[in-house]
């Protein structure tokens, strides 16, 4: 039950059913018996600005963003850190005490605490990572990547010019590699990631031969429906060392729950089976 002082968050996206969130900030809540809830919040583009102003004037403590409003955030929030003007995207909405909107993006943060939660002997500084597409979340995890110290970070997405403005606009240790060569661009790397949506449920495979990946590299994939696609299974089978897409999901919601609920909350084996069975189709 909720008290009159009830902490109250959300998401908003457009549409929103599809969001992962409340299921996972619920999870927590009921975990640490908060008296708090985390709603989904269907709040159409026109609205945006409008919804985010009424944060603080309904008492909200934030708000997780998703579709299609990461970027459009950017201008309705009163201070937006680094980490979210590096990436180009809000993700996630603090009400500060004064009422003012502070926005943050924690998709940086969630890739990287999978990795170390999932690969704890992965050096980042060891050696080039690669990482396939030139989307959103390729920015994401290329700022990350970057952040933790990578010598170099190999870009290689279909179409290429997507990929020559990403890797231009985060600097110098970025390349850019034709889709073509992208056999020949995993041969030395430490790190392989998949952020296409290629080995979603639904979707091709992304086809890649991994013949050439060096036998100590890790491979992760952004995709999480399945859990085990078939590049992991792939790097599995060859005795590569993988990490999964859900866990970035999981631990990127927890620095919102964090300020808005007081916990940093865990990341644990029954949070990823509640989520698994919320996938299920
Ligand atoms: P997000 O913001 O979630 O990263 P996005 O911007 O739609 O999503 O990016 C999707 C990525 O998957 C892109 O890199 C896209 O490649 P293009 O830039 O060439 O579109 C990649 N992708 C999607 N379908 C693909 C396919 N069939 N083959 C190769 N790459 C594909």
């Amino acid at each position: 039950m909720l008290s009159g002082k009830a902490r109250i968050a959300g998401v908003m996206g457009w549409p929103v059913g599809h969001s992962r969130s409340p299921r996972l900030h619920g999870y927590w809540l009921e975990r640490y018996r908060i008296d708090g809830a985390y709603i989904p919040l269907p709040v159409s583009p026109a609205s945006l600005g409008q919804a985010l102003a009424a944060l603080p004037v309904l008492g909200f403590a934030g708000v997780n963003l998703t579709l299609p409003h990461k970027e459009a955030a950017l201008k309705y929030v009163d201070r937006v850190e680094d980490v979210a003007a590096r990436i180009g995207a809000v993700n996630t909405v603090i009400v500060q005490p004064d009422g003012s909107l502070v926005g943050t993006n924690t998709d940086a943060f969630g890739f990287i605490e999978n990795l170390k939660t999932g690969a704890p002997a992965w050096k980042a500084a060891a050696g080039p990572a690669v990482v396939f597409g030139a989307g959103g979340a390729a920015r994401a995890i290329g700022v990350a990547l970057l952040e933790v110290g990578v010598p170099e970070l190999r870009f290689v997405n279909r179409t290429r010019n997507r990929a020559d403005a990403l890797a231009a606009s985060l600097g110098v240790r970025c390349r850019v590699i034709a889709w073509s060569d992208r056999e020949s661009a995993i041969a030395d790397v430490n790190l392989l990631v998949n952020t296409t949506s290629l080995g979603m449920a639904g979707q091709p495979a992304l086809a890649l031969d991994l013949a050439l990946l060096p036998p100590g590299a890790l491979v992760n994939d952004i995709v999480y429906a399945p859990l085990e696609t078939a590049l992991l299974l792939a790097a599995r089978q060859r005795g590569n060392p993988v990490v999964d897409g859900l866990g970035m999901l999981l631990h990127q919601g927890r620095p919102g729950f964090k300020a808005w609920f007081g916990i940093d909350p865990e990341v644990t084996e029954g949070l990823r089976q509640a989520l698994v069975e919320d996938l299920r189709p």
